[in-house]
């Protein structure tokens, strides 16, 4: 369902029309719904999914993760693709408020983890704003999933020894002013995400500031779904495989020596794109 078929969730002034509502605001649930799969939501989550009656989800939460909800829950997606969003961040929040402040309670389902790259801190800002009360199920992040799905760690003492997860989207898509030189430092895995568009000038400036062109890197499209797919290169190849491939979102960079363990904890996915299986061939044998 959309926002379009929940019209009158949106009317100015709904739901009380100018009267003063006196009811104690409904509590808002910020809910992780994870990368996709839905036997990666927690058990709290699921709780949260099976008691709502009224839920506002974004674009990236899978419709398998949906199928928790009661039958007869409020749906109202909100969603939004890069440059193309259902509702503007500040209506959504104004929304998710006025509801709120009408007695309801909130099921805030938001894809991976709501406090990374999730925007769950700026709705959490002005929930308390506004004085209603709120709760925050964290979910697995994308990354996580996609380390687990494809046999990628993403730490490993051998190869990295920290983690850095970034965007390479910035806000208002205003160039990628990004600190390359921490992003550049041997020893670590850098996880992208909203970086698919941007994965040449990414690739470009991390040799540029030091990385050499063979450090392995992978793009790892709708990770933990049944249509996933990784495609692993080096800095060098990867802008080139991931055009011949046709990759796009939702799907993350990673880049470090990791990258390379996957030949060996998934063998036989070689260095091509590996679509849907994700079960080691290992433990097949
Ligand atoms: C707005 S961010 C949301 C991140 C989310 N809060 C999380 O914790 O995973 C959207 C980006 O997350 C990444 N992403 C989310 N789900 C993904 C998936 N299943 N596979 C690959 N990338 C994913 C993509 O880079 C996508 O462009």
């Amino acid at each position: 369902m959309s926002v379009m078929e929940h019209s009158h969730l949106l009317t100015p002034g709904w739901p009380d029309d100018g009267t003063v509502d006196e009811r104690a605001p409904g509590l808002v649930t910020l809910v992780g719904a994870g990368p996709g799969d839905p036997e990666l939501l927690t058990l709290k989550a699921v709780k949260a999914l099976q008691a709502a009656r009224l839920v506002l989800y974004d674009h990236l939460v899978s419709p398998a993760v949906l199928d928790f909800l009661p039958p007869d829950a409020d749906r109202v997606y909100v969603g939004k693709e890069s440059s193309c969003h259902t509702l503007p961040q500040a209506s959504i929040i104004e929304l998710m408020i006025r509801l709120a402040r009408s007695g309801r309670a909130v099921l805030r389902l938001k894809g991976g983890d709501g406090y990374i790259f999730g925007r769950g801190g700026e709705e959490a800002q002005a929930l308390v704003k506004a004085g209603v009360p709120f709760t925050v199920v964290p979910g697995l992040t994308a990354a996580q999933g996609a380390a687990a799905s494809v046999g990628i760690p993403l730490t490993h003492r051998d190869h990295a020894c920290s983690l850095v997860l970034t965007t390479g989207h910035l806000r208002d898509n205003t160039g990628l002013d990004m600190d390359w030189p921490m992003l550049a430092r041997s020893r670590q895995t850098v996880v992208l995400y909203m970086g698919v568009s941007n994965l040449p000038e990414i690739c470009r400036q991390l040799v540029a500031h030091g990385l050499p062109g063979d450090t392995p890197a992978a793009l790892v499209e709708k990770a933990t779904l049944p249509d996933e797919r990784c495609i692993t290169g080096t800095l060098a190849d990867l802008p080139a495989l991931a055009v011949a491939h046709g990759v796009k979102p939702p799907a993350l960079i990673m880049v470090g020596g990791v990258v390379s363990l996957r030949a060996q904890l998934m063998p036989g996915t070689g260095a091509a794109a590996h679509r849907g299986d994700r079960t080691p061939a290992h433990a097949l044998a």
